[in-house]
């Protein structure tokens, strides 16, 4: 027999490109290839591209020109770009650099067994289309391998919501569900092969609107058929817009026993102007509410958010108004990151904000976040939480798991397995994760 060729993946960005990384190596798993954890050994080379950070294209020429004394030496190699820069720019990078072998958009993931064999002859391929079947039902036939405790579950792609700001609707194209049976097939089988906790993903996972047996579902409805799948102990789901957090959802947080009270809805800015001209189509006050009724519905839910400051235009009063906004909310997590302009969308083209200003609202909003963050850390102490231990921890005998808010906690001398689900009572709160002990 021959031996494995094997595939070096090099992941950027999102949890939708890890889950569409394993997708990959799943189906070229088909093509006799394994997974290496070293470009050296490698026969190919996938960088799964992000193009959300400034500077993302250029950083995978940098990227690729790095592979060039590897291909020197190894004339067989195949380089590949995947993911969102793949897809904006894919004809630019077959032009710009010749070692690249193959450029596959994350609409075509199904199609890279054909393109593989493609490259093998010699010749380049590239596929960016945004074709109508589902990829994930053609990326299907994979091993029964073993799996860790929890998964990433792609349910919807794409966006139509077309924030200023953002590359997404440009990148992952129109907003497109997937048929529930098949995601509730994907799920039992995550289940029988060792998953306990599933993140639904979608870029606006809560537009969710995937065809159903009577009809179309929503979010909700699909979160409550997960629920009945037998052996899965846990639900989570991110991205959501404000805008799609229908009342069926909100229930759901305060009745359904798998869903956990955390929850990531980004809001971008405090201030009502720059929310217009960031075309969110929500206010701070509608936002606000929202809150409440969640919060009405599952008392200790934790709020994650993401917050963009030196949006064009943005001044010192509107960036008060997101720190009055989060100082209002109390987020458990957030992420914030400065305004940088992504080519081709409406506010590349606005007057921008002194880059220094951007910076220290930035620190200061990250300043108030951290503090948020550690208070509500700091008041698990004493509480008894749930933990799904995911891995062993850094000390000999330690294991390490989340909580249903999503905290990290770690228990020493612990007598449990990776994917038991224990009651765990919080003794001591760190930097970045909590200390407890099993009850
Ligand atoms: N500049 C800065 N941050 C951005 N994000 C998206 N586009 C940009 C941009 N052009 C942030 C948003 C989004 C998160 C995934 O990345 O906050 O919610
Ligand atoms: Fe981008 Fe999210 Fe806005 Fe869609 S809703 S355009 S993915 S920021």
């Amino acid at each position: 027999m021959s031996e494995p060729k094997k595939l070096y993946i090099k992941t950027y960005g999102c949890q939708m490109n890890v889950y569409d990384s394993e997708r990959m190596s799943e189906t070229l798993g088909g093509q006799g290839y394994v997974e290496t954890q070293s470009p050296d050994d490698a026969d190919m080379i996938l960088l799964n591209t992000c193009h959300i950070r400034e500077k993302a294209a250029e950083k995978v020429y940098s990227e690729l020109g790095r592979f060039k004394g590897l291909k020197a030496e190894k004339p067989d190699l195949k380089i590949g770009v995947a993911g969102c820069v793949a897809q904006a720019e894919g004809e630019e990078i077959m032009r710009r650099q010749p070692l690249v072998d193959l450029v596959v958009g994350p609409q075509s993931y199904h199609r890279l067994p054909e393109m593989e064999a493609k490259t093998r002859t010699g010749a380049r391929a590239l596929d960016t289309d945004f074709p109508e079947e589902d990829k994930f039902e053609k990326l299907k036939n994979r091993p029964k391998a073993k799996r860790g405790p929890t998964a990433f579950l792609t349910v919807q792609e794409g966006c139509d919501k077309f924030c200023a700001f953002c590359v997404v609707p440009y990148t992952r194209g129109a907003e497109v569900s997937r048929p529930a049976d098949r995601i509730i097939r994907e799920a039992q089988d995550l289940v029988e092969r060792g998953v306990r906790e599933i993140t639904l993903l979608g870029q606006n996972v809560n537009a969710y609107h995937g065809a159903g047996v009577n009809g179309d579902m929503t979010l909700a409805g699909l979160i409550w058929e997960l629920n009945k799948v037998d052996g899965l102990e846990r639900i989570r789901f991110t991205t959501s817009h404000p805008n799609d957090m229908a009342d069926d959802l909100i229930e759901a947080h305060g009745t359904c026993e798998k869903l956990m009270p955390y929850l990531h809805l980004p809001v971008q800015s405090g201030s009502d102007r720059i929310l217009k001209r960031m075309n969110r189509s929500h206010t701070a006050e509608s936002y606000l509410r929202l809150i409440e009724r969640i919060r009405a519905a599952r008392p200790d839910i934790v709020m994650s958010g993401d917050f963009i400051v030196g949006f064009p235009e943005e001044t010192e009063e509107d960036f008060q108004a997101t720190m009055d906004l989060v100082e209002e909310v109390k987020y458990g997590y957030a992420y914030s990151f400065k305004y940088s302009t992504r080519p081709g969308t409406p506010a590349a083209e606005r007057p921008q904000v002194d880059p220094e200003a951007a910076d220290n609202r930035l620190q200061r909003l990250q300043a108030l976040i951290t503090q948020h963050q550690r208070e509500i850390q700091d008041a698990m102490v004493g509480r008894k939480v749930r933990v799904l231990f995911e891995k062993p921890g850094r000390l000999p005998g330690q294991m390490v798991g989340k909580s249903e808010y999503l905290h990290s906690v770690h228990v020493s001398e612990a007598d449990v397995a990776v994917g038991e689900l224990r009651d765990v009572q919080i003794t001591g709160s760190g930097a970045n994760s909590l200390a407890g002990a099993l009850f």
